[in-house]
């Protein structure tokens, strides 16, 4: 188990800051995470809405979730957690890269830039069927699922479900920022996650292996916890303003 860290980070000139934030981090603006109350949904398992497969067998139901979850992201504001990261981007520039699994669109709302959306994003869509690009996507579904305007076939939400490949791009991304951060001093920041869900928990060893200074941010102590060299109890929304 990591330790209790001082209250600060240091942060200079010198510092490369990594950052990876899970559904905690939005927990304060008003959106559910996965694995705490609410991990159900309707009773169907999150598992089994956000999968290929259950796509396959009722895209009607997939798409009532996901729209369900557009209605509530819609209504929600950053909070002061994706308002520090975001200062923190400002003051590093290309010093800074951020990491984060949620589709929610809070982090750039707040003027994230320099970020990497590893699940996906909840206002993107795509045609299961054929080459049309992801396309910008705010529309809710009470029955039935939407087809594809250019070809007839299946729209799908545009985020990386259960089984399926991330976006090797952004692996390109990361490891290119670990690359130039061997310039200087490497921060690797986590915060609001379960650690449960790979590749994205895995993401402090490969930081630690660049040298990263290791911090996590979370309400409890979550699966991957010892895998930090500091542990900062509590919300995100409060500690991250503290913090950096
Ligand atoms: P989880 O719901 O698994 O974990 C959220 C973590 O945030 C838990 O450890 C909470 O204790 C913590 N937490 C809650 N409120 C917090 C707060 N205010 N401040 C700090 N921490 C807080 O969410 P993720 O780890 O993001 O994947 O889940 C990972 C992935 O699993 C998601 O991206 C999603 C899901 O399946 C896809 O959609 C592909």
């Amino acid at each position: 188990m990591g330790k209790q860290g001082p209250m600060r980070i240091h942060i200079d000139g010198d510092t490369y800051f990594l950052a990876m934030t899970g559904a905690g981090v939005s927990a304060e603006s008003g959106i559910p995470t996965f694995r705490g109350e609410g991990g159900l949904w309707e009773n169907h398992s999150f598992e089994k809405l956000a999968s290929p497969e259950g796509f396959e067998s009722d895209p009607a139901l997939v798409w009532r979730f996901y729209s369900h979850r557009r209605r509530v992201a819609r209504e929600c504001r950053p909070n002061a957690g994706h308002h520090a990261l975001a200062a923190l981007e400002r003051r590093l520039g290309e010093r800074f890269l951020l990491v984060t699994q949620n589709v929610d669109g809070l982090h750039r709302d707040a003027g994230s830039e320099r970020l990497v959306e590893l699940h996906g994003n909840l206002f993107t869509s795509r045609c299961a069927d054929c080459a049309r690009a992801p396309f910008e996507d705010r529309a809710v579904f009470g029955n039935g699922a939407p087809r594809c305007e250019e070809c007839g076939g299946r729209l799908r939400p545009h985020i990386v479900w259960f089984g399926e490949r991330l976006n090797a791009e952004h692996f390109e991304q990361i490891e290119a920022f670990l690359g130039r951060a061997r310039r200087g001093r490497l921060v690797f920041l986590a915060a609001g996650t379960s650690g449960v869900v790979f590749p994205a928990a895995g993401l402090v060893d490969v930081a630690r292996q660049f040298g990263a200074e290791t911090w996590l941010v979370n309400v409890d102590p979550p699966e991957n916890a010892h895998r930090f060299e500091h542990f900062v109890q509590g919300r995100s929304g409060e500690e991250l303003p503290r913090l950096l």
